[in-house]
């Protein structure tokens, strides 16, 4: 780190963490310590092993910690012990980001934003048919970010009561998961955990709904080339995988709580190196 950075001068090192539960293999404390190391901000990121949420907001307040990423299973239950919520995340009901803003601990949520530009960074957005397959947090943090850039959503889901109430809530349309091949789609967003590590070989789709043509984004990144986008690829549609939208979404958090611009392709690279290497780092987790 630059220690003459004008950013960090006479500045005390803040502390910011992520709790979850597990959370001793999250990526986000590589990505936002290299991030903060290239911007020679005044920064320290740790895993917090966290299984009650109450106590562990309370210790945000009683130590100072300036910034939290929350992830599962907290992202709804953390909401209720926040001083406030910015409007976007009481609307899609999931916070993955706190910031203490002189002790007023304010929720956000960065995943939508993470979502739509990745997508934008590929195609506009407004006017067009946008699949979402699963309908859990993650598929309505994206459902609220397309609807609010002008897509017209389709859930798609394996249970019909979880797809059709979120589809209510988006006033979106539903199709049950069977049907999905007969959705006729710009764009195509995997939100399920299917695929991801060890299930490497698993679809949340059959291939026959990908088109030459098509948008089709992944949520998950563990592998990177999951086989629901090898088989878009091989469709002919264009990809966009899951790294995109987790780094974009911590890009967003790195610029809530400092206020400085993220340093996108240095985040993207740590978190790349860690996903290649035979020695990830491993934080020791802090827990209680
Ligand atoms: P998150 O909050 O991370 O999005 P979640 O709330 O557990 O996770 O939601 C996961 C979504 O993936 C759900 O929509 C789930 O479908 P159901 O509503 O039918 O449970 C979907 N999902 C999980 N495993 C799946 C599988 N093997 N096949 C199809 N859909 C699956």
């Amino acid at each position: 780190m630059d220690k003459n950075n004008s950013t960090q001068k006479n500045n005390p090192t803040e502390l910011f963490g992520v709790f979850g539960n597990p959370v001793a293999h999250s990526l986000s404390p590589v990505m936002h310590n290299q991030a903060f190391a290239c911007t020679g901000y005044n920064g320290v990121y740790l895993p917090f092993h966290v299984e009650k949420i109450e106590p562990a907001v309370m210790a945000i307040r009683t130590l100072g910690i300036r910034g939290i990423s929350v992830t599962l299973p907290h992202k709804v239950g953390v909401m209720k012990y926040l001083d406030r919520l910015d409007p976007l995340a009481e609307r899609i009901k999931a916070v993955n980001t706190i910031v203490n803003a002189d002790g007023i601990l304010i929720g956000c949520n960065t995943d939508c934003f993470g979502a739509v530009s990745a997508l934008v960074q590929h195609t506009d957005i407004k006017g067009k048919d946008i699949a979402i397959i699963g309908a859990g947090g993650a598929a309505r943090a994206i459902g609220w970010g397309i609807v609010d850039a002008g897509g017209k959503v389709t859930v798609v889901n394996r249970s019909a009561e979880k797809g059709e109430q979120l589809a209510r809530d988006l006033s979106a349309g539903f199709v049950p998961l069977d049907k999905a091949d007969e959705l006729e789609a710009d764009i195509l967003v995997n939100t399920t955990p299917v695929g991801m590590h060890p299930g490497i070989d698993d679809m949340p789709v059959s291939k026959r709904i990908f088109r030459r043509g098509m948008l089709v984004m992944d949520i998950v990144y563990t592998p990177l080339k999951t086989e629901f986008l090898k088989q878009a690829r091989a469709a002919g549609s264009r990809t966009i995988d899951g790294l995109t939208m987790f780094v974009l979404q911590g890009a967003r958090q790195f610029e809530l709580w400092t206020g400085l611009e993220a340093p996108v392709d240095v985040m993207r690279e740590a978190v790349l190196e860690q996903l290649n290497s035979p020695n990830r780092i491993y934080y020791q987790e802090y827990s209680y």
